[in-house]
């Protein structure tokens, strides 16, 4: 079948470099299609923040919703759900950067140990309105916790890494905690505009 109009002869090799050139390969018409066979740079973030566990007061920002089976408070079974506020210093009325939502539970029988699940929903700057996920153990009475980074949305869509969790100043009498992080988090570059 003849064509109305020949191509130059090199169109066909600069399709392939093109292809090459951006990493991209369609397998149209099935169910998932690849469309990048390298993802771009990644790039570790570096954030410090404190976390502040309020549970005393008219204003809680950390309520138990479920009680253990011995009903004393911090002991297998007991979950605390938390909408903290995450701030630039150890003061709580510091600079909002975020808030941390999520819960922690005691899930240990013999240690004093926490699962924590929380989002940092962060609120500042070219950050703001992106989430990390944490997801990991706690456990309370050692110096340096490390929770690990399971995911994250919009800047940290596809991100990794951990955090490390060090109490800054825990009240013996409202039983309410001030905890600095420092987070360390991979990105990849432009993700957060590039695939949609
Ligand atoms: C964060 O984004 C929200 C919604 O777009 C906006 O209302 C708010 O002012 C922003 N905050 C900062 C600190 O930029």
């Amino acid at each position: 079948m003849a064509t109305t109009h020949s191509a130059p002869r090199f169109f066909p090799i600069s399709i392939v470099l093109l292809f090459f050139l951006i990493n991209v390969s369609f397998t149209k018409g099935e169910f998932g299609d690849t469309i990048a066979r390298r993802l771009p740079e990644e790039t570790l973030t570096h954030m410090k923040f404190f976390w502040h566990d309020i549970v005393g007061g008219p204003n809680p920002t950390s309520i138990t919703v479920v009680e253990s089976a011995s009903k004393e408070p911090y002991t297998f079974g007991y979950v605390n759900m938390i909408d903290n506020l995450l701030t630039v210093g150890p003061e709580l009325d510091s600079k909002v950067l975020g808030r941390a939502e999520g819960f922690y539970a005691m899930a240990s029988q013999d240690d004093y140990a926490l699962l924590m699940i929380q989002n940092l929903v962060l609120m500042d700057g070219k950050f703001n309105g992106s989430t990390i996920t944490l997801v990991g153990r706690n456990p309370v009475s050692e110096k340096v916790k490390e929770i690990p980074v399971m995911g994250g949305t919009g800047f940290f869509r596809l991100a990794r890494g951990y955090a490390l969790a060090k109490t800054y100043y825990a009240d013996p009498n409202t039983g309410d905690a001030t905890v600095e992080y420092n987070v360390y988090v991979t990105r990849f570059e432009g993700n957060e505009k590039d695939y949609q």
